[in-house]
C-alpha cells in the first residue's frame, strides 16, 4: 500500500510531459470515453483511432446511437471484431434514454448494471469523464502494478483484480482533472514504458519504487495462465455469383452469429459438392478456389473459398460494389473478396 501511495505524484508529472495526443483525450464526454474504451478493449490504439473518429462523427451522442440502423452500426464497427460489443452499446444507449434521460449515471454501481459495461469501463467513465476517484484496471494496469509489487498472483484471478482496483482507488487524487489523468497515466505507462516484452525501465518514473525492477525480474510479471489451445475448423466459404449478383446471408449459429457472410459450411471431410448440396445448390460451375485463414479468440479457421456461378440465387444477392461499400461483412469474409479481384 505504501508503494501504491507514491504512484500518483511520480506518474502524473511523467504523464503530463509524455502523454500521446489521442482523439478521445480532448475533454471527452462520458459517451466519448465509453465509445473509446469499448473500442480499445481487444484492439490497438493505432487501429482504433480512425474507427473512433468516424463513429463519433456519424453517431455523436447516445440518441444517435440508440436509433441507428443495425446495418449502419455494424458497418461502422466492421473490422474491429467482437460485434456483440457494439450491439450491447446500442442496448445501453436505449436504456440510458429510457431510464436516465440519456445521461450516464455517475456512480460505478449503476454504471455496471448497463449492458457491456463491467468494472473496468465503469471505472474509466467515472474517472475520465466524471473526474471521480475511481480506478479502471485493464491489462496495462495489471502489468504495471503486478511488476511494481512483484506480485505472483495470476492476473486471471478475479479476486486479485478486484483487490487491485480497490487499493488503487484508495490512492487516487481526491477529485478533478487529476483523477482523469491518473487513470490514463497508468494506461500510458503500460503502453509506452512498462511494455509486455521489453520494458524500458531506464525511462520509467516508477523505477525506483518498483520491486520487479529491484530484483531485475520484470518479465516474470505479470503471471499469466497458459493460453487455451485454439480449435481448428475447416470451413468452405462460397462466393456464389448469380445473374442478380453475389449471395450474402446472415449467420444464424456459431462464431459471428447474426453477422453477414458469404454462405459457409463447416467441413467434416465432405467435398465441395456435398457442402453446396447442403446449401441447396446442385447445379453450378466452379470458377476458382483460394485458401484463407482467420484467427478468432478460440478458433482458427482454415477457409477454402470457392467462387462458383449458378443461375438461381439461393440467398439474397447484391452487386459487388454494394458489398464493397455498404454491406457490413466481418474481416474473415471480407478478405474472400480477393478471389474475385485477383483474377
Ligand atoms: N487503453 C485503454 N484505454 C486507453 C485510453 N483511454 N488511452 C490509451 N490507451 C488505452
Amino acid at each position: 500500500m505504501q508503494r501504491l501511495r507514491q504512484i500518483p505524484t511520480l506518474l502524473l508529472t511523467w504523464y503530463r510531459q509524455n502523454k500521446r495526443d489521442l482523439p478521445w483525450r480532448n475533454n471527452p464526454t462520458p459517451y466519448e470515453v465509453w465509445v473509446s474504451e469499448i473500442m480499445l478493449q481487444q484492439t490497438r490504439v493505432e487501429a482504433v483511432k480512425p474507427y473512433y473518429e468516424r463513429f463519433i462523427q456519424e453517431l455523436p451522442n447516445v440518441w444517435a446511437l440508440a436509433t441507428c440502423e443495425e446495418e449502419k452500426l455494424l458497418k461502422l464497427w466492421e473490422g474491429l471484431g467482437y460485434y456483440s460489443r457494439v450491439r450491447n452499446m446500442q442496448k445501453t444507449a436505449q436504456t440510458l434514454i429510457a431510464n436516465y434521460d440519456g445521461v450516464f449515471p455517475k456512480d460505478r454501481e449503476r454504471l455496471v448494471t448497463l449492458s457491456g459495461i463491467g468494472e473496468y469501463t465503469a471505472g474509466a467513465i467515472a474517472s475520465i469523464a466524471y473526474q471521480q476517484p475511481c480506478s479502471a484496471v485493464d491489462g496495462n494496469v495489471l502489468r504495471v502494478i503486478s511488476r511494481l509489487l512483484a506480485n505472483p498472483t495470476p492476473i486471471a484471478n478475479v479476486a486479485y483484480r478486484k483487490q487491485m482496483a480497490e487499493e488503487l482507488t484508495a490512492v487516487y487524487p481526491n477529485e478533478g482533472e487529476a483523477c482523469a489523468e491518473f487513470t490514463q497515466s497508468l494506461f500510458e505507462l503500460g503502453a509506452l514504458v512498462c511494455k509486455p516484452k521489453n520494458p524500458n525501465c531506464t525511462a520509467c518514473p516508477l523505477a525506483e519504487i518498483c520491486e520487479a525492477n529491484r530484483q531485475n525480474k520484470q518479465t516474470l510479471y505479470p503471471v499469466k495462465q497458459e493460453k487455451r489451445a485454439k480449435r481448428d475448423e475447416s470451413v468452405y466459404v462460397f462466393v456464389i455469383q448469380t445473374p442478380e449478383g453475389f449471395c450474402i446471408r446472415r449467420r444464424d449459429t456459431g462464431v459471428l452469429k447474426g453477422m453477414n457472410e458469404f454462405p459457409s459450411v463447416v467441413s467434416h471431410g465432405e467435398g465441395v459438392e456435398g457442402a453446396l448440396f447442403a446449401l441447396g445448390i446442385d447445379e453450378y460451375r466452379e470458377v476458382k478456389r483460394q485458401r484463407f485463414t482467420h484467427i478468432f479468440t478460440h478458433i482458427r479457421w482454415d477457409m477454402t473459398c470457392v467462387w462458383i456461378r449458378t443461375d438461381v440465387a439461393p440467398f439474397d444477392a447484391y452487386a459487388l460494389d454494394e458489398i464493397k461499400e455498404s454491406i457490413s461483412l466481418p474481416t474473415a469474409f471480407r478478405q474472400c473478396l480477393r478471389i474475385v479481384e485477383d483474377v
